[in-house]
């Protein structure tokens, strides 16, 4: 975009002033900005673009939902690739070892693309950004990269890329500060139709040994009552039906609060509260703790039906030895008995969870116990990782005499043992008939619907002829398939045919109009 007159980063926030956090007005930058896009169009005769590359969690999603919100406002167009990218943003992850391997490999695309293209600008933003090792490697490998920011620093991101581009600067504007990043004031382009991202919360103060989470995202900060539900009175004026309520802990919500106006307010609460909003048909929420399940949260999702009847509940491992290690603060015994009382409170309920592998010590009983647990739960499914070491974590420290060999053993078993008891899941609603909230149209084949039941199970669904002969002109499109945009954010009814592990193929009864 601009040519780089200076080539040192500038480190921290010497003179992008802190008072855009106590004011948090960005739209005199946001005009700043359009101008910035007009004036560029004036010089090259072409509208700037972006393309954004998120890596990660759906609340980096929804960051990245918020950086697309404030490129499209002030006129910069989405591109599909960095190839064709005037301005390449990633929003990195650094929760497992593969996803900062895989920064730098696309640091390295990138590279190649700024030799060819001097004009090109980069951004960096998310957790990764956090850290100071990576800060460091990107200084000395990647200077081309002209802007870097922090999850909490989205807030600002109109004055930071206004004064980047406007002055040619190269700029690292990364808060360790705490700061709530309120987003209240900031455009936002959501990326599905069916689906709206709503965080709740930002951070997480529960320090598992193995996680750098709470380092990278900071400890937990509650979004007020009022504009959580602001924003969602307002998205369901929009048409959305569907609501996912995000937070690194997500049912911690609340227990931040000192003002005593939010003060009695808790995370079952307000899932009450959202239930009860007319047209909110599927409350979704992720990722909650086993620690703050409590009676009155299994209660309300046991009352309200607009509450999903899924729950991804993280188990870690199903030995209390290494769960303790892990500093978690639920043991087997706890975590089988918010199970039962979810199943009383919600029969119908689906359990799927995160499993790690090989932490630090883990031995063949400890293994077995995770077994077990999983018999026991029967999970509809599972996110199953190797465990791998995050520098700054207490874990990093631990001795670990384990054989990588083993530890592939042992992912491939507990992988094989899910897989059985994910088909069994998926068998036991075969032949039902179940409503569907249409996602668009499946990868491998464009005449085949893809959607969600509302207890989260994937569903691939074909249209029967009496039913296709009765779809508008736009249902298809000028080749002759299926118009993903009509479909996504539709709800019909489906009979399930046939279980698969990860999915389940069925035929559409009845579409809503
Ligand atoms: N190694 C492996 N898996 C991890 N997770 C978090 N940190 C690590 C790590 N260091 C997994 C946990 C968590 C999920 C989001 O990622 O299972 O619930
Ligand atoms: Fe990480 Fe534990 Fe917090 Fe989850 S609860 S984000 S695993 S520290």
């Amino acid at each position: 975009m601009t040519k780089i007159a200076k080539d040192k980063l500038r480190l921290n926030n010497q003179d992008i002033s802190n008072q855009d956090q106590k004011n948090n007005d960005q739209a005199p930058y946001l005009e700043s900005l359009k101008s910035y896009v007009k004036q560029y169009k004036i010089q090259n005769g072409e509208t700037p673009t972006y393309f954004i590359q998120t890596f990660g969690c759906q609340q980096n999603e929804n960051d990245s939902e918020i950086i697309a919100g404030i490129m499209d406002a002030s006129g910069f167009i989405s591109a599909e690739n960095y190839e064709v990218a005037d301005i390449s943003i990633i929003n990195t992850c650094s929760i497992r070892e593969n996803a900062d391997t895989r920064l730098f490999g696309h640091l390295g695309i990138l590279k190649t693309l700024k030799q060819q293209n001097k004009n090109r600008f980069t951004m960096l933003c998310g957790c990764m950004m956090t850290q100071d090792q990576h800060l460091e490697k990107i200084k000395k490998s990647f200077s081309f990269v002209n802007l870097i920011f922090g999850p909490h620093d989205i807030y600002r991101l109109p004055h930071l890329l206004w004064d980047s581009l406007e002055n040619d600067k190269q700029i690292i504007a990364v808060s360790k500060e705490n700061l709530m990043p309120s987003q209240e004031n900031l455009p936002i382009t959501r990326s599905r139709k069916f689906r709206a991202l709503v965080s709740i919360m930002y951070g997480c103060n529960n320090f598992c040994t193995f996680c750098i989470v709470p380092y990278t995202r900071g400890r937990e900060i509650s979004r007020s009552f009022s504009s959580i539900i602001k924003e969602i009175i307002s998205l369901r004026d929009e048409g959305y039906t569907e609501i996912m309520l995000l937070g690194q802990n997500v049912n911690a919500w609340g227990k931040d609060f000192r003002d005593e106006k939010e003060k009695p307010k808790n995370f079952a609460e307000l899932l009450e509260a959202v239930a009860q909003i007319e047209g909110i048909k599927r409350i979704r929420y992720m990722s909650p703790n086993p620690r703050d399940i409590d009676q009155q949260l299994i209660d309300t999702i046991g009352k309200y039906k607009n509450i999903e009847p899924h729950m991804h509940l993280p188990l870690q491992s199903g030995s209390n030895r290494i769960l303790k290690l892990m500093g978690r603060r639920h043991d087997r015994e706890r975590y089988l008995e918010i199970v039962r009382q979810l199943r009383k409170a919600r029969p119908e309920i689906s359990l799927t969870t995160d499993i790690i592998v090989g932490f630090p010590g883990e031995t063949e009983q400890d293994f077995a116990d995770t077994l077990d647990l999983m018999e026991q739960v029967k999970f509809d499914s599972a996110f199953t990782f190797i465990y791998s070491a995050r520098e700054g974590t207490p874990a990093a420290k631990f001795k670990n005499n384990s054989d990588p060999e083993q530890i592939s053993q042992r992912f491939q078993r507990l992988i094989e043992l899910q897989n059985t008891h994910s088909l069994e899941a998926n068998n036991k609603v075969i032949s039902q008939v179940e409503e569907v909230l249409l996602e668009g149209i499946s990868h491998g084949n464009k005449n085949i619907l893809t959607g969600r039941t509302a207890d989260f199970k994937l569903i691939n669904l074909s249209i029967p002829q009496e039913i296709y002969q009765t779809l508008p002109s736009e249902a298809i499109n000028d080749q002759g398939n299926l118009n993903g945009n009509y479909f996504e954010g539709k709800y019909c009814l489906v009979k399930l045919n046939k279980a698969k592990t990860f999915s389940i193929e069925g035929e559409m009864v009845e579409i809503q109009c």
